[in-house]
């Protein structure tokens, strides 16, 4: 499969996929001059900038992305901190091949500054989604999530740091099941596994529940 990963922010998840040897063919950025085109560069993953400002329209954004992502033969998406919503016509195009990545348990606390919002709530526990993308703002059928505690006295910047080590953790996994086929959208638009799900399971929690 060739990947896209859409950016817009410091690219850690970005790098995490990289490291993993994920074959990313291209990274499409919301902005320009941020740590995700960098570190693409080092990577050398070809980069493609597409701003608000150069496309004011969310349609003609998303046409021109589509064309885009054409030009470079791409299969699926990973989102990793890009701030624009997909139109229903891309989402269409790439419905099972577009996934996201979400810093809380979805469906609370969508939206920005999600560790914070969970943070400032006073959860106890949080954690990490991917979910395939649909036409809403993070939501979509849920793939994965891993727990992340808020232990007392745990300051909003340990939380941070918790909650991205996990992320550059489960994400490559996620990646990886979707290329070996364990995991799939159906048509009914719920979440097929191809392997027992006790096994997937483990697989996936192993790493993070011990
Ligand atoms: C991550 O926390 C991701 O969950 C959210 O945006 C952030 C992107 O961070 N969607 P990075 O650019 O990958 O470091």
């Amino acid at each position: 499969m060739r990947w896209a990963v859409l950016v817009g922010g410091t690219g850690s998840n970005l790098r995490a996929l990289l490291s993993e040897d994920v074959p990313v063919a291209l990274v499409v950025s919301h902005r320009s001059g941020v740590g995700a085109i960098a570190i693409a560069e080092e990577f050398g993953v070809p980069v493609e900038v597409l701003t608000k400002r150069e496309y004011p329209d969310r349609h003609d954004f998303d046409r021109e992305l589509r064309q885009t992502l054409n030009r470079y033969d791409i299969d699926a998406i990973a989102m990793a901190g890009f701030l624009r919503w997909l139109t229903k016509e891309t989402v269409d195009a790439f419905r099972g091949r577009i996934i996201n990545i979400h810093p809380s348990l979805l469906p609370a606390f969508p939206g920005l500054h999600a560790i914070e919002q969970a943070y400032r709530y006073g959860v106890r526990w949080t954690g990490v989604t991917v979910h395939f993308v649909d036409e809403g703002q993070d939501t979509g059928p849920i793939i994965a999530q891993v727990p992340v505690r808020v232990d007392p006295g745990t300051s909003l910047g340990e939380l941070e740091t918790a909650i991205h080590k996990v992320e550059h953790d489960l994400y490559p996994k996620v990646v990886a099941a979707l290329e070996q086929h364990w995991v799939w959208l159906a048509e009914d638009g719920t979440i097929k596994w191809q392997v027992p799900p006790e096994e997937v399971r483990s697989w996936i929690d192993g790493l993070y529940l011990v």
